[in-house]
């Protein structure tokens, strides 16, 4: 089996009701952090991590996200016939840089039911899942950092980090034993369990999945023998959870700080953060938070 990840899975059919009203006519992955959309910093970082192929599953109401990546005549036109050559330059980029393929999640039965759709756009090698929410600043990229495990292992990885017991039960949680990478014993585990949602006093540990994985291409006839879970949807942490009965299954502590952009104060904490670190908007926008009186 080849140890290259030419492909990317980016599940984007949700509802967003966290983020009603605005949501209501937009997608949410389309809510702008600074000037970008949320979806475009997950893209961005597969497309520096190597990947080749983006593959979006999308639902109803989501042409936001498909206009998003293809090329816009007329605004290229109006851009160049104005010579505005650096917006130019930024929206070609856009439409230049990737090859997305689109596919439709029919209806909302979960996580896993979403990756399980793209198995004929996949086909048979591993890919990687990137869950645009969760939005990953570090210095070298989360899904590269990954990648870098999964080439030395050549099994499934899952990014993780250290979350507070009492808010584990936001997300899947993992079970593992350490394993030497790299020369650090505290980075990578094989897992040997793993929980979607578990309550705190339930929780294996307080290791959480965050939104990047490497998968195997066995997780597809896992997730089609999967049964409804948590909120009566059909997840992938329990695909991930049959698939470790076949095959070793490793979770990654990844450098970098996650935010979660699909949460309020997460989203919040997100725009503030990345206007910080630009170089264009950083200084001026740290001299207006300082001035308010907090
Ligand atoms: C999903 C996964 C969960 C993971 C989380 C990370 O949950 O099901 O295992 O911990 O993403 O953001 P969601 O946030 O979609 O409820």
């Amino acid at each position: 089996m080849q140890r290259v990840v030419r492909k990317a899975v980016f599940p984007a059919a949700g509802l967003g009701t966290r983020f009603l009203p605005a949501t209501k006519a937009q997608p949410k992955e389309m809510l702008p952090l600074v000037d970008k959309p949320i979806i475009q910093y997950g893209v961005e970082e597969a497309l520096a991590s190597g990947v080749e192929n983006i593959i979006i599953v999308t639902g109803r109401g989501k042409t936001a996200i498909e206009d998003h990546f293809d090329v816009s005549f007329e605004l290229e036109h109006q851009l160049e016939s104005q010579g505005k050559t650096a917006e130019l330059e930024m929206v070609r980029r856009l439409s230049e840089l990737i090859h997305v393929s689109y596919i439709r999640q029919k209806e909302a039965l979960g996580l896993g039911h979403a990756v399980l759709v793209t198995k004929e756009l996949v086909a048979d090698e591993p890919f990687a899942v990137v869950l645009a929410d969760d939005v990953i600043w570090s210095h070298r990229p989360c899904l590269r950092q990954l990648m870098d495990v999964y080439e030395q292992t050549g099994h499934s990885v899952l990014a993780v980090m250290e979350v507070p017991g009492e808010n584990i039960s936001s997300y899947g949680a993992i079970a593992g034993e350490p394993v030497p990478f790299n020369g650090s014993t505290d980075v990578l585990y094989r897992v040997d369990d793993m929980v979607e949602k578990p309550p705190p006093d339930k929780a294996p540990s307080n290791l959480a999945i965050i939104g990047r994985y490497i998968l195997e291409p066995e997780i597809f006839s896992c997730l089609a023998s999967t049964q409804p879970g948590s909120l009566g949807e059909i997840q992938l942490t329990d695909g991930i959870r049959r698939l470790m009965e076949q095959r070793p299954v490793y979770a990654y502590r990844f450098e970098g700080v996650r935010y979660d952009a699909g949460d309020k104060l997460g989203f919040l904490k997100a725009t503030v953060e990345l206007a910080l670190r630009r170089e264009d908007l950083g200084p001026a926008f740290r001299n207006y938070l300082k001035s308010l009186q907090l």
